[in-house]
């Protein structure tokens, strides 16, 4: 595991586009996957601002997205299909067939997990970008007896529903389920890029990259997975050694 601490939220976000730039440069047919929340928001706007340059293309790219709202429609403001279209899509040059996000609308939630678990079949995933939970959480594999391996419907943590009630106006609106990629899906990624960001992350960050690797926090399997890369701000990494 390699750790990276940045004093400014300004490198923290340059370091970050910056690996994904350059996996896109090696190999401009890369797939890459994506998270949304707050913690990217900065990175994507570094890559939208340099593939608008011209440093790079995301033309030949496909991207896969770790999770949706189960019950949201896609033009839904809160879905995570708007959120990247808001943050990333609509500013570069990723051809909009190539982008893979779950759909929250669909009348056939474990059918649509199965065509999921298809498509990241045929699209191993080269970089992952993931966030971090305050409990734990990866994509939306909440903390649990046991944990995943492939996509499927999860019920929200009241923790996670009320991390998310600032987009939403209250914790009552947050949807109650969610689709997301499981722990197999995530851990088999070419290379995971974790973002953690933010003092209220510090104790998790300790005990995901510290503590026991234990389904009570699903972030720990990352510990297993040989190459990971972990950029955090200077209070995310405060309770490290
Ligand atoms: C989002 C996701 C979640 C978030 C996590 C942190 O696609 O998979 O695991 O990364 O909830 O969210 P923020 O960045 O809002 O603190």
């Amino acid at each position: 595991m390699n750790i990276l601490t940045f004093p400014t939220n300004e490198m923290l976000d340059e370091a970050a586009a910056g690996l994904i730039a350059s996996n896109l440069q090696e190999n401009p047919f890369c797939v890459l996957g994506l998270a949304t929340g707050s913690t990217p928001v900065g990175v994507y706007s570094k890559l939208a601002e340099w593939n608008q340059a011209g440093k790079f293309s995301f033309r030949n790219a496909q991207t896969v997205n770790l999770d949706e709202y189960l019950g949201l429609p896609q033009d839904h403001p809160q879905s995570y299909y708007s959120f990247m279209k808001t943050k990333l899509f609509r500013h570069i040059d990723l051809p909009g067939e190539m982008a893979y996000i779950p759909d929250g609308s669909t009348p056939d939630a474990q059918e649509e997990c199965r065509r999921y678990d298809r498509i990241l079949e045929r699209n191993p995933v080269q970089l992952q970008l993931l966030g971090l939970g305050h409990n734990g959480h990866i994509g939306f594999n909440e903390p649990d007896r046991g944990l995943k391996a492939g996509t499927h419907i999860v019920k929200l943590d009241p923790q996670t529903r009320q991390a998310n009630a600032r987009f939403f106006g209250s914790a009552d609106q947050v949807p109650t389920h969610a689709i997301t990629m499981g722990m197999a899906g995530i851990l088999k990624a070419g290379t995971i890029l974790l973002v953690v960001r933010g003092q209220d992350k510090a104790e998790i960050v300790r005990r995901a990259l510290t503590g026991p690797i234990t389904t009570d926090c699903p972030a720990s399997l990352l510990q297993t997975h040989p190459r990971l890369i972990v950029m955090l701000d200077q209070e995310a990494g405060r309770l490290l050694a």
